[in-house]
């Protein structure tokens, strides 16, 4: 059977938020969700809403879709074999429950290095390891940029040393979008033999990760960004977990074994139906890999597409979001680089290796309030602020509040709707 990739329209045409009347500029916040995924947490909720491992048939088939959709997300970031994928309520609890265990492994001295390029989620935490007798160094920013560096004044090395545990950075910043080199700071935090903890949040939404390529220890995403349940996902490389020095034990109840991994990470439980919502994400990133009929978008309410779902899939339906987002972002650009009085904040380069569609702003004279204000009337969610990048803002010399104009867009945004935005907003940036 041949299948016919899916036109914008008929991808959009899955997501029911899309028809409310907004147009959605504001996806770093979070995305819309497919209404496959949202039938499959209601099928499972109105089905098999039942406590785990009782041994009943209702009991057996949520076992069977929790136990699913941590191997799904494994195969997500391309972990199978190498580590597991914990679940739990954010990725900003996932930090800290990683930070948390990491605390008694820490002796006096011993160097935890944070980027100020960082959401707070994968600072915060790391930071608070100071009462454990922990030094904290910053991996810094080109104050002008924003942008990070491994070598040089600024660089990542200059900041490491042979003490250095932990080296806590973002993939991609939700404030200025541009892509950092995670294999090249994770061989540089192994050099010294360090951890690498990755916030692959602004990066999950835009691009198949892939943990066995990049060598990164722990890697952190937000799956409500990435078109699923709200809830956050961390993977763990068991090297990290079982590493022959500081061995990590998760936080579960003491009569969990340490080595019952990803449970011994996970307070209580994941979200079930949460967990039937992720199964389903693998039906549709099949229909935007060309793989799967949109017409036959039934709820997939046995989880089936999670176990068929294959890393060509995953990389595939990336590839295809890529190239929907690819147009849409060198269009944000450069309708804002006709504005003289416009400062981008993060890279100008329209390169999908360079960036993602989350694009910051600062008008020389306008209050960032003004201008999101107008997108508002126009009928288009965008906003401003620090985006809890609060540090990034300072270095930058970025007042917090109100911070920067952001607009974010993903796979299912269009060059139309960026027209629309800045139709209204060419006034008003004038
Ligand atoms: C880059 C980045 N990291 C971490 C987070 C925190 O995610 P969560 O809301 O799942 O805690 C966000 C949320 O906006 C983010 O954009």
């Amino acid at each position: 059977m041949t299948i016919t990739p899916p036109t914008i329209d008929a991808i959009r045409s899955l997501y029911p938020g899309l028809a409310a009347g907004t147009v959605l500029l504001e996806n770093a916040g979070g995305s819309q969700v497919p209404l496959l995924v949202a039938d499959a947490i209601r099928d499972h909720m109105l089905a098999d809403y039942v406590q785990l491992g009782a041994g009943y048939p209702a009991s057996d088939r949520a076992t069977a879709t929790v136990e699913r959709a941590h191997r799904f997300m494994d195969r997500f970031v391309n972990g199978e074999g190498i580590g597991r994928t914990v679940l739990g309520a954010s990725s900003t609890a996932l930090t800290h429950v990683l930070a948390n265990a990491v605390a008694p492994t820490i002796a006096a001295g011993d160097e935890i290095v944070v980027c100020e390029q960082g959401h707070e989620a994968n600072i915060g935490c790391w930071v608070a390891l100071e009462r454990m007798g922990a030094r904290v160094r910053w991996w810094s920013v080109d104050p002008a940029t924003g942008s990070l560096s491994l070598d040089g004044a600024n660089g990542l090395k200059s900041a490491l040393s042979e003490r250095t545990r932990i080296v806590a950075f973002p993939h991609v910043s939700n404030l200025l979008g541009e892509i950092v080199d995670v294999a090249g700071a994770t061989r540089l935090a192994h050099e010294v033999g360090a951890k690498a903890v990755v916030d692959g949040v602004a990066f999950a939404p835009h691009r198949a990760i892939d943990v066995a390529a990049w060598h990164c220890d722990a890697y952190v995403w937000s799956t409500y960004k990435v078109y699923g349940p709200h809830m956050g996902a961390m993977f763990l490389r068991t090297d990290m977990v079982d590493d022959d020095r500081h061995p990590l034990e998760g936080p579960n109840h003491f009569f969990i074994a340490r080595d019952e991994v990803p449970y011994k990470f996970e307070l209580g439980g994941a979200s079930h139906e949460g967990c039937a919502g992720l199964c389903a994400l693998a039906r549709l990133l099949a229909i935007l890999a060309g793989e799967d009929e949109i017409e036959a978008a039934a709820p997939c309410t046995t989880g089936a597409h999670a176990e068929t779902c294959g890393r060509p899939t995953i990389e595939k339906s990336f590839e295809a979001m890529t190239d929907l987002e690819a147009p849409v972002q060198a269009r944000l650009l450069e309708r804002l680089a006709t504005h003289s009085k416009v400062r981008l904040v993060g890279p100008s380069s329209a390169a999908v290796a360079d960036r993602v569609a989350t694009v910051s702003f600062l008008h020389e004279s306008k209050d960032p309030r003004e201008i999101v204000a107008a997108a508002h009337a126009a009928g288009v969610g965008i906003r401003h602020g620090h985006m809890y990048a609060h540090r990034l803002c300072t270095a930058m010399g970025i007042e917090p509040d109100p911070g920067v104009v952001r607009v974010s867009a993903v796979h299912y945004n269009t060059v139309a709707e960026v027209d629309h935005l800045m139709d209204a907003l060419d006034p008003v940036l004038a």
